[in-house]
């Protein structure tokens, strides 16, 4: 046996029991006569100890052991003179009696300690030393916590666990697709899925009706912290239900979750909020409501002072920073550097400051008489002490200006805390979203996703205002999930794609298989997707959706560990029929 007990589990209660453990040398101390051993594995860590007066011979042996050797250490457990209260072990000991030396250890790069040396390259390299530091482990052990309590839930409310497949057809959600080459059939190629969402669709039509599934996605998309291209989704479908059925099931998953695995208790209804609103009052579809700072449109008040910047604007928003007009004059160049960030985009920055004695201080105040400035500080509810931060320009860029903005000023003034959740449902998103680019209208959410009722009358003559029975769950500011009800009606199915530019041979060529399996007796159904990652991280406090999976992808979309992707092998290719232009490729590095 290689081992009795784990390094974790030993207390005061096993004093004088002859135990045998085995894990990793985490650290070696040499005191007096003593060799002191932090032995790790999973569980924990316990200290060993080698006495020279005991067995010289075999203090010696611990003397020469390295960091990440892999032992095997008999002994009896004592208690500790010295406790150390930061240990679940801490109270004992193992006064060692044996040791045999499973496996040596190269002296790693890094330090595997919570507060490490490497660099995330350097870690990225080595994860399988890197997941060996406990900080990172932990965080694998709530994915696996979160991945069991959601399989419990939707098991105990009759959802059936079912596997879709990798190699398929193109799915439209919005992102390149990651292509697979089918040596099988020269010249022709699988995607892989983007999402499983045609297949949970026909899983309804085939009579399923409650689906889930923790399912592998693939985007080929620009990476950012909270986007990977292959990542997990906790995808979910249900038949004969409606927008309510969704978001009651789907909540009672969120609450189940946070309350199991984190102890924190939502005993109130999460609240909604129309997409029209949240761009109104947040400048985002992810409204971050842990604080307020919501939009206040200011430009019927500003007209007809010969200020031109306002005058001229398309619209004229303000957030009320409250307690802030003691900011100086080097706090006030941030946010104007901020704001003009080409990301951020706003030409420039207006503040109007109510000082505490009563006095008005504004950039704008040559424009503008105090009496003008309080009626807007008053549509603002701002008080002696608070300063208002004014955007101008077309209306959706401003808005979106002003939410970074209204994001940086709620993490100055610490309103952002990571444990205090605040979740949301965003509802009634628009149908479409028009690109200028290439003159045609995208479907918003997906193109299976149902218009609102009321709005089927407008889809021609004014697509552009049409909503959807889509929704989005957000919590911090971060798109957790998200979902729709889907057309099952082919006729309503057919329209969509008209209006979305599909010709009839490329709807047919892309979804024929689809149109064909509604023709066939679809139910109503409806469905969400979380993203797991996101769930995970957002349980956890991370920054970074990476820190949830055990082998992410670096920024450039790169396997440091493995250095994929990587060039094929000649013969691969020839098999393939695949050419590679690597005159182009330099051409385009240039
Ligand atoms: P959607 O595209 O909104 O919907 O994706 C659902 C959720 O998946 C997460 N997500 C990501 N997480 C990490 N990295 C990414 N690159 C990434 N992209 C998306 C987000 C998002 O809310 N089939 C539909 C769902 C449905 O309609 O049922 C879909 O995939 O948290």
């Amino acid at each position: 046996m290689y081992r009795t007990k784990t390094c974790g589990e030993l207390r005061i209660e096993n004093v004088g029991e002859e135990v045998t453990l085995a894990g990793w040398v985490q650290r070696t101390r040499k005191m007096g006569g003593m060799t002191f051993i932090d032995l790790r594995d999973r569980y924990g860590i316990t200290q060993i100890v080698f006495n020279n007066e005991i067995d010289a011979g075999l203090c010696e042996r611990a003397n020469h052991l390295g960091r990440e050797y892999v032992i095997q250490v008999v002994g009896k457990v004592a208690e500790r003179s010295n406790k150390n209260a930061n240990l679940p072990t801490g109270d004992i000991e193992i006064i060692a009696g044996k040791l045999n030396v499973l496996n040596k250890s190269d002296v790693p790069p890094f330090t595997i300690e919570d507060n490490t040396d490497g660099g995330d390259d350097l870690r990225m390299e080595y994860r399988y030393l890197d997941l060996r530091r406990a900080c990172v482990r932990k965080n694998l052990e709530l994915r696996h916590r979160i991945a069991q309590e959601i399989r419990r839930y939707l098991d105990d409310r009759g959802f059936l666990e079912v596997e879709t497949p990798l190699l398929i057809g193109s799915t439209p959600e919005g992102a390149r697709d990651f292509v697979v080459p089918s040596r099988m059939n020269p010249g022709q190629f699988y995607a892989l899925p983007q999402s499983p969402q045609l297949y949970k669709q026909l899983l309804m039509v085939a009579g399923f009706d409650r689906y889930f599934q923790i399912a592998k996605c693939l985007r080929d998309e620009d990476l950012r912290a909270d986007r990977q291209p292959e990542f997990t989704q906790i995808d979910c479908e249900m038949s004969f239900v409606e927008q309510e059925d969704v978001l009651q099931m789907f909540e009672g998953l969120v609450k189940t979750i946070f309350k199991n695995v984190r102890g924190v208790d939502f005993n109130y209804d999460f609240p909604r909020i129309t997409w029209a609103d949240a761009m109104k009052y947040y400048g985002s579809d992810k409204p971050d409501i842990r604080f307020g700072m919501k939009f206040v449109e200011l430009k019927d008040l500003t007209e007809g002072k010969n200020f031109g910047v306002f005058d001229n604007a398309e619209f004229v928003v303000a957030i009320n920073a409250e307690g802030c007009a003691n900011y100086s004059r080097k706090q006030l160049d941030e946010l104007t550097e901020l704001v003009k960030r080409p990301q951020v985009g706003a030409k420039g920055l207006v503040w109007v400051k109510f000082e505490a004695d009563g006095s008005i201080k504004s950039t704008v105040g040559k424009f503008y008489s105090d009496d003008d400035l309080r009626k807007w500080g008053e549509r603002c509810n701002a008080k002696a002490g608070d300063m208002l931060l004014i955007l101008a320009g077309k209306t959706m860029p401003t808005r979106k200006a002003m939410n970074e903005l209204r994001l940086a000023m709620g993490e100055r003034l610490g309103l952002r805390k990571k444990n205090d959740y605040k979740p949301i449902w965003v509802i009634d998103f628009p149908m479409f979203e028009w690109d200028e680019e290439t003159q045609r209208f995208y479907a918003m959410h997906h193109p299976f996703t149902k218009p609102k009722d009321e709005d089927i009358p407008i889809l021609n003559s004014d697509t552009g205002a049409v909503r959807a029975n889509a929704y989005d769950m957000v919590m911090n500011g971060v798109e957790l999930g998200g979902g729709s009800i889907r057309i099952h009606d082919p006729k309503l199915q057919d329209k969509m794609f008209e209006l979305l530019g599909f010709t009839e041979e490329r709807a047919q060529e892309q979804f024929g298989f689809l149109m064909k399996a509604f023709k066939f007796g679809a139910p109503p159904h409806a469905g969400l997707a979380f993203g797991f990652d996101r769930f995970v991280s957002m349980v956890a406090e991370l920054d970074s959706i990476r820190d949830t999976i055990a082998f992410p992808k670096n920024n450039s979309g790169r396997d440091m560990m493995t250095g994929a992707p990587a060039e094929l092998d000649p013969s691969q290719l020839e098999e393939l029929y695949i050419n590679v232009d690597k005159a182009r490729i330099e051409k385009d590095k240039k």
